[in-house]
């Protein structure tokens, strides 16, 4: 990844993201169910990554949101997304790898997301059952790594809005 600076995203960075990941998901992004996880709720601080090409342009971008699953705390990973001129170089695989281990740094023991579980089990993703997204969620898509062992065991339950 040395051809990219990657950082923690700044306020200053917001609407370049938003419009990287206007650019790579199908429109309509935000009336999927995860979103409405992450309405009125600011990201986890500091997880955020951007990743910048030579020039400066936005090459690619990822975000946590902080969600409860029943009694317990968990990070919604995504959305992640690499513009299409640097898609398969590893940087989608590096912004993962990298907000995850700053999430574990910080404490957090469990991360989850919905998404396509044959790209997201190279990084140990793995079907969650028992733990519903809100409606209409592809319940095979909701998926999750464990940063401690065991850390996912008995977690079940609604996937809420964060609330403290
Ligand atoms: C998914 C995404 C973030 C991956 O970023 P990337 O930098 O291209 O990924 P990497 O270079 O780390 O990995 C590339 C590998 O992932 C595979 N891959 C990418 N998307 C995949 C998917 N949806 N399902 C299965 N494999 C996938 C590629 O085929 C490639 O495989 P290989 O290693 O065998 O060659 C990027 O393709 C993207 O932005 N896609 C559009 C937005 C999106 O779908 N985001 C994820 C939402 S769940």
């Amino acid at each position: 990844m040395q051809q990219f600076g990657i950082r923690p995203e700044e306020p200053d960075d917001w609407w370049e993201v938003e419009a990287l990941y206007d650019l790579c998901f199908a429109p309509g992004r935000e009336a999927l169910s995860s979103y409405r996880l992450r309405d009125d709720v600011p990201p986890v601080a500091g997880l955020s990554l951007v990743a910048r090409d030579g020039q400066g342009i936005l090459a690619g971008a990822i975000r946590f949101w902080p969600v409860h699953v029943g009694d317990h705390d968990a990070l919604l990973l995504g959305p992640v997304a690499v513009h299409p001129t640097h898609q398969g170089e590893g940087l989608g695989g590096y912004l993962i790898h990298a907000g995850v281990d700053a999430g574990r740094t910080r404490g957090w023991q469990r991360v989850m997301l919905v998404g396509d579980e044959p790209y997201y089990k190279r990084f140990g993703f793995a079907r969650l059952s028992g733990v519903e997204m809100p409606p209409p969620t592809n319940p095979d898509r909701v998926l999750g790594l464990e940063l401690r062992p065991g850390v996912w065991s008995g977690v079940q339950g609604a996937v809420t809005r964060w609330s403290r």
